[in-house]
């Protein structure tokens, strides 16, 4: 159990928050550490019964679950609405559900399959669109300056042999960020994204068919900073400065959380 932070040391207290992907991996993470940190939570996931049991876990005075598919804008819209109607506003929305390339397809480029490009896209891409558009317009409406924070990915600013739609995805979310940071500027509202190199989720044991503890060998060995495997807590630790009075001036930046992340070429 982690220790308690006293309140004055609390960085989102009475803060409310969104976390999409919050049933598990980094999203999990991050909703951990936002209520130690004083916020309260809604998780916001098509996985009911982690996102449950991740809510009641932590308590209901806390955190709240609300199914939602990101890629149906309806439901984001519903979601956003919600949360406005049980807490009064949104402070600050953590855009992170995604999902990595199929397993079915290398998704090199001359074996590209565009069927399974259009299922990532409507996911990690229109659906971040639709949290942020959401989000941003119930923080203009409600005279909120929020903190909009997507999960790029190290893949953001890499090209790729394989795995190009989700490479492509990510790029695509740093193009929101900074877009979105732009025109949401003159609202005070601040919109970052973090990428993260590998972290052993279930997103990335399904997708390498490795356990967590492979994984975490396999990548440690690309960090060029030996401190050990990344872990989701390492990238919540960074969505929290983001969500934070710590970086009141930080807009439209991409705050990589990589260990030097240097594969061999
Ligand atoms: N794990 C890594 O190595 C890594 C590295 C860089 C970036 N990322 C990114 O981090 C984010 C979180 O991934 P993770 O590694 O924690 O994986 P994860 O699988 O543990 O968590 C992703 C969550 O997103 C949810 N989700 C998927 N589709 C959804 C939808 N349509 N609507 C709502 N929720 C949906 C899943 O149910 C799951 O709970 C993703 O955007 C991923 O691309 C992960």
């Amino acid at each position: 159990m982690d220790n308690p932070i006293s309140t004055s040391d609390k960085k989102l207290n009475g803060k409310i928050a969104i976390i999409t992907g919050g049933a598990s991996g980094i999203g999990e993470a991050t909703v951990r550490l936002f209520v130690r940190h004083g916020a309260k939570v809604v998780i916001a996931d098509i996985q009911e019964e982690k996102g449950r049991s991740v809510a009641e876990s932590i308590g209901s005075g806390h955190c709240t679950f609300i199914k939602c598919d990101v890629t149906d804008e309806h439901q984001v819209q519903s979601l956003i609405k919600s949360t406005v109607e049980i807490y009064s506003r949104v402070d600050i929305m953590f855009s992170n559900a995604g999902i990595a390339s199929s397993n079915e397809h290398e998704q090199d480029i001359l074996g590209f399959n565009l069927d399974a490009l259009d299922n990532l896209f409507a996911i990690n891409v229109r659906g971040s669109v639709a949290c942020v558009k959401h989000a941003a317009k119930a923080m203009v409406e409600g005279g909120v300056k929020g903190k909009i924070i997507c999960t790029a990915s190290v893949a953001a600013t890499m090209g790729v042999t394989k795995q190009i739609d989700y490479a492509m995805s990510k790029h695509a979310i740093l193009g929101l960020v900074k877009s979105a940071s732009k025109g949401l500027g003159k609202y005070g509202i601040r919109v970052n994204c973090v990428s993260p190199a590998a972290v052993a989720t279930p997103l990335l044991e399904k997708s390498m068919k490795m356990n967590g503890e492979e994984i975490d060998k396999l990548f440690e060995s690309f960090n060029c900073l030996k401190n050990g495997a990344i872990k989701a807590t390492n990238v919540a630790d960074a969505v929290l400065f983001l969500a934070s009075d710590d970086s009141q001036f930080v807009t439209g930046h991409n705050l990589v959380v990589d260990g030097g992340f240097h594969p061999p070429m």
